[in-house]
């Protein structure tokens, strides 16, 4: 009997609805061309929505989320609501309640993409960053004391548990292993000053390395880290880090390699439903005007495919893209590439129906 799958779409709001209508596109030829039924129940939420209704992620519609096999992510986000409220109450609460306690981020840049490091090609830049997903400063533990009073004081804490600290170190190792490029996991944290939540982390990683000896393992400060990733990207296999410093270097891991419209994330519970998202925001200025690289949305539903145990259609997604980006691709930027978001999808899906054989 054909696996079927059923994915919860939030295309949202900016160029979110334009790279996802594409990245669908490709998900459905990979799905035709492997074989596997997929069906996709669409779901508006996001910053036009919560203007025109007030509301944000009500509980019926996580219980029916909850009935998906994933959920498939555009952007959140638009100028007009004030920062904070969109991502509390909705991206970051979707990452909370499904416990997606992974942000697996691939870095890789592609033949034929331009990084602005110097002298560094694909062969210098393929690392993957896992970053805790649930804990660290993203919890809202903290509060005002004396708000708008000239002694105010403001507290925000970063929760940092054994529980969880154990089970995204341990998928780390994991992923190393089975990824089997490096084998060498890197956790990137702040010993030296942070000696709480980090001597948490750094006994619980080189106690979970007892049952990895086939994984050689490496500790960097984020300050270090930061410079070594544009000096010498190549030193980087797997990255472990907390959720705050995961935030803040992947976004100069995608900047390496070739920017927002390629960079492609994953939030995952490997036990639960997973969501996945390119990791670029809703651009504003650029929706509705087919300038979007549609690239970041269709490698995350590659990287939802991988995850649902769907490897062919993942690779076939993959090297669509490698092909597109090699041969057709002016370049990766928004307006860039010399093609609009839809003939890039039309091509990617083309070049995912004929990949099959090579596979
Ligand atoms: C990301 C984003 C989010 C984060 C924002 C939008 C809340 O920057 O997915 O990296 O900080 O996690
Ligand atoms: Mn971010």
């Amino acid at each position: 009997m054909k696996k079927k799958y059923l994915i919860s779409v939030i295309p949202g709001d900016g160029i979110g609805p334009e790279v996802i209508r594409e990245g669908v596109k490709v998900i459905e030829a990979a799905a035709e061309k492997c074989g596997f039924d997929i069906a996709f129940d669409y779901y508006d939420l996001g910053g036009a929505h919560y203007l025109k209704t007030g509301e944000l992620l009500e509980d019926n519609v996580l219980d029916s989320i909850s009935k998906s096999d994933a959920i498939y992510l555009g952007a959140i986000g638009t100028p007009d609501v004030k920062p904070g409220i969109l991502e509390k109450n909705i991206l970051l609460k979707l990452r909370f309640y499904f416990d997606q306690y992974i942000n697996l981020r691939p870095v890789a840049l592609y033949e034929g993409v331009s990084t602005p490091l110097k002298e560094k090609g694909p062969a210098d830049i393929d690392f993957v960053v896992i970053r805790e997903n649930t804990e660290g400063l993203y919890t809202g533990a903290g509060g005002f004391f004396k708000k708008g009073t000239k002694d105010e004081v403001a507290i925000q804490e970063s929760i940092n548990t054994r529980k969880g600290v154990e089970r995204c170190v341990r998928h780390a190792f994991e992923y190393c292993r089975k990824r089997n490029k490096g084998n060498k996991l890197t956790l990137c944290g702040k010993t030296n000053v942070l000696t709480y939540a980090f001597d948490l982390w750094e006994r619980t990683f080189y106690d979970v390395a007892t049952e990895f000896p086939d994984i050689e393992t490496d500790y960097m400060h984020v300050d270090a880290a930061c410079m070594w990733m544009v000096k010498n990207p190549e030193i980087f296999d797997v990255i472990v880090t907390d959720n705050m410093f995961g935030d803040i270097i992947t976004d100069l891991a995608a900047i390496i390699q070739g920017g927002m419209g390629v960079a492609a994330g994953g939030n995952i519970n490997p036990e639960g439903i997973s969501m996945f998202e390119p990791i670029g925001g809703s651009a504003p200025k650029y929706a509705g005007k087919q300038l979007a690289n549609p690239v970041a949305a269709i490698l995350a539903g590659g990287m939802m495919l991988e995850e649902l145990g769907e490897h062919d259609a993942a690779a076939l997604i993959e090297a669509a893209v490698i092909k597109a980006l090699s041969q057709d691709f002016k370049g990766t930027g928004a307006g860039k590439m010399g093609l609009s978001t839809s003939d890039a999808g039309d091509m990617i899906a083309k070049y995912a129906m004929q990949q099959m054989e090579k596979i």
